[in-house]
């Protein structure tokens, strides 16, 4: 029978599966919608986006972080001592606030400015930008670098405030690079108006 301490960490396990998976599959959705040149593509992106959050991201971050909490109280390791257990616990909040305000909205507005394409057909430039606002990339870009710090945390456990923050500011660049250059670049070969790019 399964003790106490290994239901925590087998739920733990599979909360971060299911939520990275979301993640990463969000990630593949937003590409799409990128190098979309037809409008039911588009808008099938943004619904696949929509529901990757409530199916995969939301629920894993619900069993992960719960999960979480209890670890920490099972094996008294206290919320403030170690640098990991922080940088745990500390992104996690900041994630799970950001993705349940900032994420959520963002893509129940890219869904509704897409359905709205269907509606007069035409994907312009204007029309992408109307769908994805500047912040909404930001913090789409933040979700898969913070979340590999909190995995770092997790299995690498660094045991100064340095180490935390380097992770940390690692993850912000990269995450500033992906803002900057996917869009850009998943936009830069799409063919004329009408015809689907290559995937
Ligand atoms: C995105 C969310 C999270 C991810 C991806 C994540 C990931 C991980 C990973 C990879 C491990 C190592 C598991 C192993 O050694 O086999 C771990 C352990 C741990 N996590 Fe998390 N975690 C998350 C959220 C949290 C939260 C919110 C807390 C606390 C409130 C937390 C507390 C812990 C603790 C205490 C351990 C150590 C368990 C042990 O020593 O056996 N985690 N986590």
């Amino acid at each position: 029978m399964m003790d106490y301490y290994t239901f925590l960490i087998y739920s733990h396990i599979l909360g971060f599966i299911l939520l990275g998976g979301g993640l990463a599959a969000v990630f593949v959705s937003e590409l799409r919608a990128y190098r979309a040149r037809e409008v039911h593509v588009f808008v099938e992106a943004a619904r696949y986006t929509a529901i990757q959050y409530d199916v995969l991201v939301l629920p894993g971050a619900l069993i992960a972080g719960s999960s979480g909490l209890f670890l920490v109280l099972e094996l008294e390791l206290g919320f403030f001592q170690e640098p990991w257990v922080v940088g745990m616990w500390g992104l996690f909040v900041f994630e799970f606030l950001e993705g349940n305000i900032f994420t959520r909205i963002q893509f129940r507005r890219t869904l509704r400015e897409s359905v709205k394409l269907l509606e007069h057909g035409r994907l312009t430039e204007e029309a992408r930008d109307e769908a994805r606002t500047v912040i909404g990339l930001i913090v789409h870009f933040l979700d898969l670098p913070l979340f590999a710090v909190i995995v770092y945390c997790g299995k690498v456990r660094p045991d100064t405030w340095a180490e935390l923050g380097l992770a940390i500011g690692v993850a912000v660049v990269v995450a500033s690079i992906l803002t900057v250059f996917v869009p850009r670049l998943a936009r830069r070969d799409l063919e004329p108006e009408g015809q689907e790019a290559m995937p």
